[in-house]
């Protein structure tokens, strides 16, 4: 099964790319955690592309691409994935396209999750994301049992330094300009699948998981 998901920030893309994650045995690819783990490194790339991060812009193509096709030729790849943040400009759909038709595969499904921006500003400020797994949590929804404390792994809870409210801003005016267009892209070839994001996140994962039941009973398709 390969899927891409699609949604402004603080939509649950990677929120629910860890429940099919895990419900699938699919790995769960976010550019977002690549980048920022690049950033942590310290490395002149990393403060290359904090660069434009920071500002909540995206960062250049040929980067994104690179980073996606590296990902993609790993091992737990092979049985499929699911992209969180990728593509995220119409170029950048067209170059995943055309990778996967060289390797005589296609994409199976794009969801695209959508919720209202003030509904993504107000989870933006609330989110919380573990320092060593990774998992997001939210301040009012999705709670740890122990405050500032991951439930999974007992890692620290952190803020993201793209999350103050001014970058957030910048980021879902880029989304609308640069990303919005590749929800066009997947409709117009009859790959789109839009959910109502505002809704409890198990609401929406119920919602995502009937669709991929359907996915998987046409033959061909899913494997
Ligand atoms: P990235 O990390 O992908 O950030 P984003 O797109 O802004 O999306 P978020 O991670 O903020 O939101 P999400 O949809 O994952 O929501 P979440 O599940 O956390 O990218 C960061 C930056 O990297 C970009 O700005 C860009 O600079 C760069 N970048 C990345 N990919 C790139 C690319 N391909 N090309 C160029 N540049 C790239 O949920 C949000 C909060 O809400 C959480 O607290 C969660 O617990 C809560 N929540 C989730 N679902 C629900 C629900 N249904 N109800 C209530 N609360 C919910
Ligand atoms: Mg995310």
């Amino acid at each position: 099964m390969r899927l891409v998901l699609l949604g402004l920030p603080g939509a649950g893309k990677g929120t629910q790319g860890e429940r099919i994650a895990a419900e699938y045995s699919i790995p769960h690819i976010s550019t977002g955690s690549i980048i920022r783990s690049v950033i942590a490194s310290k490395s002149s790339l990393g403060m290359e592309v904090n660069g434009y991060i920071s500002k909540g812009n995206l960062i250049p193509d040929h980067l994104a691409v690179d980073i996606v096709r590296e990902r993609l030729v790993q091992d737990d790849c092979q049985g499929g994935w699911i992209l969180d943040g990728y593509p995220r400009t119409v170029k950048q759909a067209e170059n995943l396209d055309a990778a996967l038709q060289r390797e005589a595969m296609a994409l199976d499904l794009a969801f695209d999750i959508r919720i209202s921006e003030p509904e993504a500003i107000g989870r933006i400020a609330q989110r919380r994301m573990c320092r060593q797994c990774g998992i997001t949590y939210h301040l009012t929804y999705y709670r740890t049992q122990v405050e500032g404390i991951c439930d999974r792994c007992g890692g620290e809870l952190y803020r993201r330094a793209d999350d103050t409210e001014s970058t957030a801003r910048q980021r879902l005016k880029v989304y609308m300009l640069q990303t919005h267009p590749v929800v066009h892209y997947y409709a117009q070839s009859g790959r789109l699948y839009s959910v109502d994001g505002d809704r409890p996140i198990d609401d929406v994962f119920q919602d995502v998981k009937e669709v991929l039941a359907n996915l998987q009973s046409i033959p061909c398709v899913g494997s």
